[in-house]
């Protein structure tokens, strides 16, 4: 509890706001952004801890589905890396990625769904520090945002259908 929700509560009696932190899944290329996190752990850049690192061995392996399971499992958002294009060990893997990138950026945002909770960045193994500057960037976004709660929102919509379902066969 921070001081301000310790006066708060002293001094109204009423309970202090939930602690919040956004939940980040990262998606990392064994050749780059993976590197450049462990470099940035080695030369103790100090990133928010609330991520999850998953290697892979090219951003070009992230499945579109990958990034919808985190999401409706309770991530509040995922964040690829990737070697930076005309650097991918795969030859264009990244290209790839980046492809499935902005559809998918589209179908969530027809979703209901903010973009800036998916996000792709080409971060080389030299660039530690770009690793910390992106996920703290990302976690300060989340947290601006709030709570995605799709396994919550993804019941709205069954309750949804199925009304409308029943509305159809009334
Ligand atoms: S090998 Fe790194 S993005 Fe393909």
């Amino acid at each position: 509890m921070n001081p301000t929700d310790k006066a708060a509560a002293a001094g109204t009696g009423t309970p202090p706001a939930a602690e919040w932190t956004p939940r980040i899944v990262a998606f990392f290329c064994n050749w780059c952004t993976y590197t450049a996190a462990d470099l940035a752990g080695v030369s103790r850049l100090k990133y928010s801890p609330n991520v999850r690192v998953i290697r892979l061995m090219c951003s070009g392996r992230v499945d579109p589905q990958f990034i919808l399971d985190a999401l409706s499992k309770g991530a509040d958002g995922v964040l690829i890396g990737g070697c930076h294009p005309g650097d991918c060990h795969y030859v264009e893997g990244n290209y790839k990625m980046l492809r499935r990138f902005r559809l998918l950026r589209r179908m969530l945002s027809d979703m209901g769904i903010e973009p800036e909770r998916v996000r792709l960045e080409w971060i080389s193994a030299a660039e530690g520090d770009k690793v910390k500057l992106v996920i703290n960037e990302m976690s300060a976004q989340l947290s601006a945002l709030g709570p995605l709660n799709l396994p919550g929102k993804a019941k709205g919509w069954d309750a949804e259908l199925t009304a409308e379902r029943e509305a159809v066969h009334a």
